[in-house]
Protein backbone atom coordinates (compact mmCIF):
# COMPACT_ATOMS: atom_id res chain seq x y z
CA UNK A 1 0.00 0.00 0.00
CA UNK A 2 0.98 3.30 -0.50
CA UNK A 3 0.51 7.08 0.42
CA UNK A 4 -2.88 8.52 -1.20
CA UNK A 5 -2.17 12.38 -2.39
CA UNK A 6 -4.96 14.62 -3.14
CA UNK A 7 -3.69 14.74 -7.47
CA UNK A 8 -4.31 10.53 -6.91
CA UNK A 9 -8.16 11.22 -5.56
CA UNK A 10 -9.19 13.97 -8.55
CA UNK A 11 -7.54 11.19 -11.11
CA UNK A 12 -10.30 8.69 -9.93
CA UNK A 13 -13.18 10.38 -10.49
CA UNK A 14 -14.78 8.23 -13.37
CA UNK A 15 -12.16 5.79 -13.16
CA UNK A 16 -13.09 3.76 -10.06
CA UNK A 17 -15.37 4.69 -6.29
CA UNK A 18 -13.54 6.66 -3.95
CA UNK A 19 -13.69 4.71 -0.28
CA UNK A 20 -13.71 7.25 2.77
CA UNK A 21 -14.98 6.65 6.21
CA UNK A 22 -14.88 8.86 9.47
CA UNK A 23 -12.31 8.27 12.16
CA UNK A 24 -11.86 10.03 15.46
CA UNK A 25 -9.00 8.37 17.05
CA UNK A 26 -5.67 6.36 16.15
CA UNK A 27 -7.11 3.10 17.44
CA UNK A 28 -9.50 2.62 14.48
CA UNK A 29 -7.49 5.01 12.11
CA UNK A 30 -4.94 2.07 12.36
CA UNK A 31 -7.60 -0.78 11.53
CA UNK A 32 -8.68 1.96 8.77
CA UNK A 33 -5.11 2.82 7.34
CA UNK A 34 -4.71 1.27 3.84
CA UNK A 35 -7.97 0.14 3.36
CA UNK A 36 -10.33 3.08 2.22
CA UNK A 37 -8.53 6.17 0.21
CA UNK A 38 -9.79 8.60 2.75
CA UNK A 39 -10.33 9.16 6.31
CA UNK A 40 -12.40 12.24 7.66
CA UNK A 41 -12.41 13.38 11.28
CA UNK A 42 -15.82 14.89 10.73
CA UNK A 43 -17.28 17.33 13.56
CA UNK A 44 -19.57 14.43 13.78
CA UNK A 45 -17.03 13.04 16.86
CA UNK A 46 -19.28 15.80 18.85
CA UNK A 47 -22.52 13.89 18.63
CA UNK A 48 -20.89 10.21 18.60
CA UNK A 49 -17.98 10.56 20.72
CA UNK A 50 -18.67 13.81 23.08
CA UNK A 51 -22.48 12.51 23.02
CA UNK A 52 -23.85 16.02 22.28
CA UNK A 53 -26.93 16.71 20.69
CA UNK A 54 -25.56 18.31 17.30
CA UNK A 55 -22.38 19.11 15.96
CA UNK A 56 -22.43 23.07 16.49
CA UNK A 57 -20.52 23.20 19.90
CA UNK A 58 -17.30 21.37 18.51
CA UNK A 59 -14.22 23.55 18.62
CA UNK A 60 -10.54 24.06 17.16
CA UNK A 61 -8.56 22.61 19.83
CA UNK A 62 -11.12 19.74 19.55
CA UNK A 63 -10.75 18.91 16.40
CA UNK A 64 -7.32 19.22 16.11
CA UNK A 65 -7.04 16.69 18.98
CA UNK A 66 -8.73 13.95 17.27
CA UNK A 67 -7.00 15.23 13.75
CA UNK A 68 -3.73 14.21 15.48
CA UNK A 69 -4.72 11.10 17.26
CA UNK A 70 -6.06 10.20 13.67
CA UNK A 71 -2.87 11.17 11.78
CA UNK A 72 -0.76 9.09 14.29
CA UNK A 73 -2.55 5.69 13.39
CA UNK A 74 -3.61 5.92 9.78
CA UNK A 75 -0.31 7.11 7.26
CA UNK A 76 -1.66 6.18 3.74
CA UNK A 77 -4.66 7.71 3.02
CA UNK A 78 -5.98 11.32 2.72
CA UNK A 79 -7.06 12.71 5.83
CA UNK A 80 -9.38 15.77 6.25
CA UNK A 81 -10.35 17.78 9.29
CA UNK A 82 -13.87 18.63 9.95
CA UNK A 83 -13.78 23.19 10.55
CA UNK A 84 -16.06 23.70 12.90
CA UNK A 85 -18.90 25.42 13.25
CA UNK A 86 -17.74 29.49 13.56
CA UNK A 87 -14.32 28.94 12.83
CA UNK A 88 -14.77 30.21 8.67
CA UNK A 89 -16.77 33.18 9.28
CA UNK A 90 -14.83 35.42 7.23
CA UNK A 91 -11.98 34.64 5.00
CA UNK A 92 -9.68 35.91 7.35
CA UNK A 93 -11.53 33.92 10.33
CA UNK A 94 -11.27 30.88 8.26
CA UNK A 95 -7.28 30.86 6.83
CA UNK A 96 -6.28 31.74 10.66
CA UNK A 97 -7.89 28.50 11.73
CA UNK A 98 -7.08 26.39 8.95
CA UNK A 99 -3.72 27.03 9.13
CA UNK A 100 -3.56 25.58 12.07
CA UNK A 101 -4.50 22.33 10.99
CA UNK A 102 -1.66 21.99 8.93
CA UNK A 103 0.79 23.70 11.37
CA UNK A 104 -0.56 21.30 13.95
CA UNK A 105 -1.72 18.21 12.79
CA UNK A 106 -0.64 16.25 9.17
CA UNK A 107 -3.54 16.39 7.70
CA UNK A 108 -3.84 16.82 4.19
CA UNK A 109 -6.90 19.20 3.88
CA UNK A 110 -10.05 20.39 5.72
CA UNK A 111 -13.46 20.39 4.99
CA UNK A 112 -16.06 23.25 5.06
CA UNK A 113 -20.25 23.00 5.16
CA UNK A 114 -21.95 25.20 2.82
CA UNK A 115 -22.25 26.69 -1.46
CA UNK A 116 -22.10 29.47 -3.59
CA UNK A 117 -22.40 31.73 0.16
CA UNK A 118 -19.44 30.53 1.38
CA UNK A 119 -17.11 29.99 -2.29
CA UNK A 120 -15.16 33.46 -1.38
CA UNK A 121 -14.44 31.39 1.84
CA UNK A 122 -12.74 28.61 -0.37
CA UNK A 123 -10.90 30.38 -2.36
CA UNK A 124 -9.17 32.33 0.37
CA UNK A 125 -8.00 28.87 1.57
CA UNK A 126 -7.02 27.15 -1.70
CA UNK A 127 -5.15 30.39 -2.57
CA UNK A 128 -3.28 30.46 1.41
CA UNK A 129 -2.16 26.71 -0.27
CA UNK A 130 -4.46 24.93 2.08
CA UNK A 131 -6.74 22.18 0.44
CA UNK A 132 -10.55 22.05 0.82
CA UNK A 133 -13.39 19.16 0.55
CA UNK A 134 -16.48 21.43 -0.04
CA UNK A 135 -19.63 20.03 1.45
CA UNK A 136 -23.47 20.44 0.06
CA UNK A 137 -26.72 19.17 0.56
CA UNK A 138 -27.62 18.54 3.43
CA UNK A 139 -25.49 20.52 6.07
CA UNK A 140 -25.63 19.49 9.50
CA UNK A 141 -23.62 22.44 11.00
CA UNK A 142 -27.60 24.62 9.65
CA UNK A 143 -29.53 22.05 11.59
CA UNK A 144 -30.79 25.21 14.00
CA UNK A 145 -30.94 27.66 11.26
CA UNK A 146 -32.67 25.80 8.87
CA UNK A 147 -34.79 23.77 11.77
CA UNK A 148 -33.90 20.40 11.28
CA UNK A 149 -32.01 17.45 8.87
CA UNK A 150 -33.95 17.86 5.43
CA UNK A 151 -33.51 16.28 2.48
CA UNK A 152 -32.49 18.11 -0.63
CA UNK A 153 -33.04 18.17 -4.27
CA UNK A 154 -36.79 17.05 -4.29
CA UNK A 155 -37.35 19.64 -7.03
CA UNK A 156 -35.56 21.21 -9.85
CA UNK A 157 -35.25 24.26 -8.80
CA UNK A 158 -33.53 22.87 -5.52
CA UNK A 159 -31.52 21.01 -7.94
CA UNK A 160 -30.33 24.02 -10.42
CA UNK A 161 -29.68 25.80 -6.78
CA UNK A 162 -27.76 22.67 -5.85
CA UNK A 163 -25.87 22.02 -9.50
CA UNK A 164 -24.90 26.30 -8.95
CA UNK A 165 -23.04 25.49 -5.79
CA UNK A 166 -20.94 22.86 -6.57
CA UNK A 167 -20.04 24.50 -9.48
CA UNK A 168 -18.83 27.82 -7.24
CA UNK A 169 -17.16 25.42 -5.18
CA UNK A 170 -15.34 23.75 -7.76
CA UNK A 171 -14.27 27.05 -9.33
CA UNK A 172 -13.37 28.13 -5.66
CA UNK A 173 -10.29 25.56 -5.56
CA UNK A 174 -12.05 22.24 -4.27
CA UNK A 175 -10.67 19.24 -4.92
CA UNK A 176 -13.76 17.38 -3.95
CA UNK A 177 -17.22 17.68 -3.00
CA UNK A 178 -19.32 15.82 -0.14
CA UNK A 179 -23.08 15.75 -1.67
CA UNK A 180 -25.30 14.77 1.48
CA UNK A 181 -28.56 14.27 2.16
CA UNK A 182 -29.63 14.69 -1.38
CA UNK A 183 -31.83 12.76 -3.72
CA UNK A 184 -29.98 10.11 -5.81
CA UNK A 185 -31.09 11.71 -9.09
CA UNK A 186 -29.62 15.16 -7.66
CA UNK A 187 -26.63 13.82 -6.90
CA UNK A 188 -25.87 12.24 -10.40
CA UNK A 189 -26.47 15.40 -12.03
CA UNK A 190 -24.17 17.18 -9.71
CA UNK A 191 -21.46 14.68 -10.59
CA UNK A 192 -21.79 15.36 -14.09
CA UNK A 193 -22.30 19.10 -13.66
CA UNK A 194 -18.97 18.65 -11.81
CA UNK A 195 -14.94 17.80 -13.11
CA UNK A 196 -14.10 17.21 -9.09
CA UNK A 197 -15.33 14.17 -7.45
CA UNK A 198 -18.27 14.46 -5.65
CA UNK A 199 -18.82 11.97 -2.69
CA UNK A 200 -21.98 10.79 -1.01
CA UNK A 201 -23.83 9.90 1.99
CA UNK A 202 -27.02 9.33 1.73
CA UNK A 203 -27.36 11.09 -2.00
CA UNK A 204 -27.19 7.33 -4.04
CA UNK A 205 -24.44 5.56 -6.01
CA UNK A 206 -24.23 7.70 -8.92
CA UNK A 207 -21.61 10.12 -7.21
CA UNK A 208 -17.86 9.35 -7.32
CA UNK A 209 -17.09 8.09 -4.08
CA UNK A 210 -18.86 7.35 -0.44
CA UNK A 211 -18.02 8.26 2.55
CA UNK A 212 -19.91 7.32 5.89
CA UNK A 213 -19.60 7.69 9.78
CA UNK A 214 -17.36 4.92 11.45
CA UNK A 215 -19.75 4.69 14.70
CA UNK A 216 -22.87 4.23 12.24
CA UNK A 217 -21.47 1.61 9.83
CA UNK A 218 -20.00 -0.90 12.53
CA UNK A 219 -23.17 -0.51 14.42
CA UNK A 220 -21.69 1.41 17.80
CA UNK A 221 -23.73 4.20 17.40
CA UNK A 222 -27.43 3.42 18.69
CA UNK A 223 -29.36 6.83 19.30
CA UNK A 224 -31.04 6.65 15.68
CA UNK A 225 -30.11 5.26 12.40
CA UNK A 226 -30.82 7.02 9.65
CA UNK A 227 -31.87 5.24 6.30
CA UNK A 228 -28.65 5.22 4.41
CA UNK A 229 -26.48 3.86 6.89
CA UNK A 230 -25.70 -0.02 6.24
CA UNK A 231 -24.70 -1.61 9.36
CA UNK A 232 -21.51 -3.75 8.41
CA UNK A 233 -20.58 -4.82 11.63
CA UNK A 234 -22.81 -5.05 15.33
CA UNK A 235 -20.61 -3.42 17.18
CA UNK A 236 -22.85 -2.73 20.30
CA UNK A 237 -24.07 -5.68 20.40
CA UNK A 238 -20.70 -7.44 20.01
CA UNK A 239 -18.86 -5.36 22.72
CA UNK A 240 -22.34 -5.87 25.33
CA UNK A 241 -22.15 -9.79 24.54
CA UNK A 242 -18.15 -9.39 25.12
CA UNK A 243 -18.40 -7.55 28.54
CA UNK A 244 -21.56 -9.54 29.56
CA UNK A 245 -19.40 -13.05 29.57
CA UNK A 246 -16.38 -10.96 31.53
CA UNK A 247 -18.53 -9.79 33.78
CA UNK A 248 -20.10 -13.48 34.57
CA UNK A 249 -16.90 -14.83 34.62
CA UNK A 250 -15.61 -12.23 37.39
CA UNK A 251 -18.80 -12.52 39.21
CA UNK A 252 -18.32 -16.51 38.65
CA UNK A 253 -14.60 -16.37 39.54
CA UNK A 254 -13.99 -18.14 36.46
CA UNK A 255 -11.64 -15.32 35.15
CA UNK A 256 -8.58 -15.00 35.28
CA UNK A 257 -8.07 -18.88 35.47
CA UNK A 258 -4.49 -19.95 35.49
CA UNK A 259 -3.83 -19.25 31.79
CA UNK A 260 -4.09 -15.46 32.47
CA UNK A 261 -2.29 -15.70 35.89
CA UNK A 262 1.39 -15.25 37.02
O1 LIG B 1 -18.96 15.01 10.44
C1 LIG B 1 -19.06 14.08 9.61
O2 LIG B 1 -18.88 12.90 9.93
C2 LIG B 1 -19.40 14.43 8.23
C3 LIG B 1 -19.79 13.34 7.30
C4 LIG B 1 -21.18 12.91 7.63
C5 LIG B 1 -19.64 13.72 5.88
O3 LIG B 1 -19.39 15.59 7.90
NA1 LIG C 1 -19.27 17.08 9.57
Amino acid sequence: DKKVTLPAIGKMKGVEPITMVTAYDALFAQIFDGEVEMILVGDSLNMSFLGKEDTLSATMDQMIYHTQAVCNGATLPVIVMDMPFGTYTSPEVAVKNATRVYQETNAQAVKIEGGKERAHIIEALTQNSIAVLGHIGLMPQFIRSEGGYKIRGKDQADIDKLIEDAKAIEAAGAFAIVVEGVKAEAAKVITEAVSVPTIGIGAGNATDGQVLVWSDMFGFFEAFKPKFVKQYFDGAKQVREGLEAYRNEVKAREFPSDEYTY
